[in-house]
């Protein structure tokens, strides 16, 4: 049974993942706090990325690192820590997490990389600076990486836009928040966890042996029509 290394299997789009592939998989959660769910298959263990020391496991084949942060100011309410801690968040915590294991993943055969970007690295948005350079910055590390561990271990990306999780609920805050940002989509359609973890179900497993450094859209159209 392939084995993942799941950092963030207790929120969001990381819960939405460990309940579509729990019964196919042996995971090893990462994460703060423990994920409401109890299964033979899984085992928690209590870490920030950012601060502990990474666990020793055996036999990992897969990562999915999901931490991210939403940090929405104008260029000057944002200071240079605030571009600091999402540089930290969603880059430097993954790049600790693939040096923990990558030896692991090119020995274990049928290795996977998965991280999260954003909508907003490929359409600009207002207040949206401090988060697009360090999800910029996860775009170039899933390219660079699929170069370098081709062939063993493919690396992907997954880019939403706005997705119902508690991550987004500051946002997401009244009906008529929602229904203002569902306006903005051309499919009028705020992402749910389950949209997401779908695909990266399928791009962690062995139905996309042929895909490597791709960052994927799913945004219900934002990125890419004008309506
Ligand atoms: N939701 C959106 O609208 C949206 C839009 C675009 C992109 N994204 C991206 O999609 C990804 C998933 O987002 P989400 O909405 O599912 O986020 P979420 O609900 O905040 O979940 C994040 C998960 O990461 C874990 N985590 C955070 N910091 C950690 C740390 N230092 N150490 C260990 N675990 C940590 C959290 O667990 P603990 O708190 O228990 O540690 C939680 O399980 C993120 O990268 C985000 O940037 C989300």
């Amino acid at each position: 049974m392939d084995k993942l290394l799941l950092v963030g299997g207790s929120s969001g789009i990381g819960k939405s993942i460990l309940e579509l592939l729990i019964d196919k998989y042996e995971v090893h959660n990462l994460s703060r706090s423990q994920p409401d769910l109890s299964h033979d298959h899984l085992t928690h263990h209590q870490v920030d990325v950012l601060e502990d020391e990474i666990p020793e496991i055996d036999g990992i084949n897969k990562i999915i690192y999901c931490p991210g942060t939403i940090n929405l100011k104008p260029i000057n309410s944002l200071k240079e820590e605030d571009f600091l801690n999402d540089f930290k968040v969603n880059v430097l915590g993954a790049v600790r997490v693939i040096k923990k294991y990558v030896r692991d993943l090119k020995r274990n055969g049928n290795g996977s990389i998965l991280l999260f970007s954003t909508v907003a690295v490929q359409q600009g948005m207002p207040f949206h600076s401090s988060v697009a350079v360090a999800k910029a910055g996860v775009e170039g590390l899933t390219r660079s990486l699929a170069a370098e561990l081709a062939p063993q271990i493919r690396v992907n990306c997954i880019a939403p836009s706005m997705t119902n999780t508690p991550l987004a609920k500051g946002i997401l805050k009244d009906e008529k928040a929602i229904e203002r940002i569902e306006d903005r989509h051309p499919l009028k359609r705020i992402m749910e966890a389950e949209d997401i973890a779908k695909m990266a179900v399928f791009l962690i497993s062995e139905d996309a042996r042929t895909m490597t450094g791709q960052v994927i859209g799913i945004d219900s159209g934002l990125s890419t029509l004008k309506p």
